[in-house]
């Protein structure tokens, strides 16, 4: 490429030299001409003189244009020669590219293997990683493990100190027989046959131990029978509250019918002709209010079992003594006591079923009387056994 370029360069060179020559001597020729034409008669001598001084000039300028051209050649020769240098050390350069272009791909060759290769590294790499994050994940899911259980051996550990004194004895045990061996391990190098024995004896406090162990296993379940019988416990403990507390309300609801009353402070209380309904006015109870002590009448608020009881007094001398009651005016009972001398008393009392509404009072028959003071002698009481 560097060779052509410099041979055209050369021709181009020649070709404009040659071409500025051979204008410059038509130039010469063609003003020549015109000069003649202008003036042809008067010039003819004048024109051979010229001619002649003419071709001495071309002849000087063939000479000229000869030594110019040995120097062309020469410096043809010279550009030639320089040619020929460039053209070996282009070659020399072509060869030196080719070398470096080898050097280059196997640059390049290497370059791609190791990419291959860090490309294999860094997947090894990411693998490691990889295998490092789930490493990490198990050990941390390990020590949660190993957390909870490390909790769960302290809790049990705590349960069996509490639940077992079985299990501390044993303890203790273990704790005489650890240092029983701490002797023995002094004396181990020159006895190898106690340590033997010693082996055995720590066998045995573990099987020992694995025993009590079993006993805690078996106290647990015990505790947890009793825990779920002291459940059922509570729970009929929590029924039987409930039971109580509606009984109590039941009790509380009841109707609460209760009277005492006395008859008079101020003696006798005489019948006439007639029967003579009993007021016994002084009022010691009365809760419910069921009985009037302006009337003598008791009247039944709800419907139920009631027990009525009364105990009157007079001072007989030859004489009798009597009382009645009635329910609804029908009578209930009728008592009477005879004496001769002094103080007598009638007491009885009974149970009545009444509806709501029913009364109850005492009468004694015309003629008869009875006693009383502020000391009380004769009184009347009923109260509300239960509802029906
Ligand atoms: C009679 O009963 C009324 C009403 O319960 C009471 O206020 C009064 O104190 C009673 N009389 C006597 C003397 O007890
Ligand atoms: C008789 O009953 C009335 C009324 O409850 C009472 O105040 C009085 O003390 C009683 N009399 C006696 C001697 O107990």
């Amino acid at each position: 490429m560097l060779k052509m370029r410099a041979v055209i360069t050369l021709l181009v060179l020649l070709l404009s030299m040659c071409v500025s020559q051979t204008r410059s001597t038509q130039t010469e020729v063609h003003t020549e001409s015109q000069s003649t034409g202008a003036a042809a008669a008067a010039a003819d001598v004048s024109t051979q003189l010229d001619v002649s001084a003419e071709l001495r000039e071309l002849r000087d300028m063939v000479v000229e244009l000869r030594v110019t051209l040995r120097f062309t050649q020469d410096d043809l020769r010279n550009t030639k020669d320089l040619l020929n240098k460039i053209e070996s050390e282009n070659y020399a350069q072509d060869r030196e590219l080719t070398a470096v272009k080898t050097e280059m791909m196997n640059l390049i060759k290497y370059n791609l293997e190791q990419d291959s290769e860090l490309i294999a590294v860094k997947t090894e790499m990411v693998n490691l990683i990889k295998d490092n994050l789930a490493q990490e994940a198990e050990l941390t899911a390990v020590k949660t493990r190993l957390a909870a259980s490390e909790t769960e051996v302290v809790n049990l550990r705590e349960e069996a100190a509490a639940q077992t004194a079985d299990l501390r004895s044993v303890t203790e045990r273990l704790g005489a027989t650890e240092t029983d061996m701490d002797h023995v391990k002094k004396d181990t190098a020159a006895q190898h046959t106690d340590l033997t024995t010693m082996n055995t004896e720590v066998m045995n406090l573990k099987m020992e131990l694995s025993a009590s162990e079993t006993e805690v296993e078996k106290l647990k379940m015990e505790h947890a029978e009793q825990d779920s019988e002291l459940t059922a416990v509570k729970t009929r403990l929590a029924a039987t509250e409930t039971e109580v507390v509606n009984l109590e309300k039941q009790i509380r609801e009841k109707p609460k019918v209760a009277f005492s009353a006395g008859l008079t402070n101020s003696g006798f209380i005489e019948a006439g002709s007639t029967e003579l309904n009993l007021v016994f006015t002084k009022t010691i109870t009365n809760v419910g209010q069921a009985y009037s002590n302006t009337t003598g009448f008791f009247t039944a608020p709800v419907r139920g079992v009631y027990y009525f009881r009364f105990t009157v007094m007079d001072g007989l001398n030859s004489r009798y003594m009597h009382i009645k009651m009635f329910k609804n005016a029908k009578q209930v009972m009728w008592l009477d006591n005879y004496d001769t001398d002094g103080y007598a008393y009638l007491s009885s009392g009974v149970t009545l079923q009444l509806e709501v509404g029913d009364v109850i009072n005492t009468r004694i028959p015309e003629g008869s009387r009875l006693y009383d003071t502020s000391d009380n002698y004769s009184t009347f009481s009923g109260f509300l056994l239960f509802v029906l």
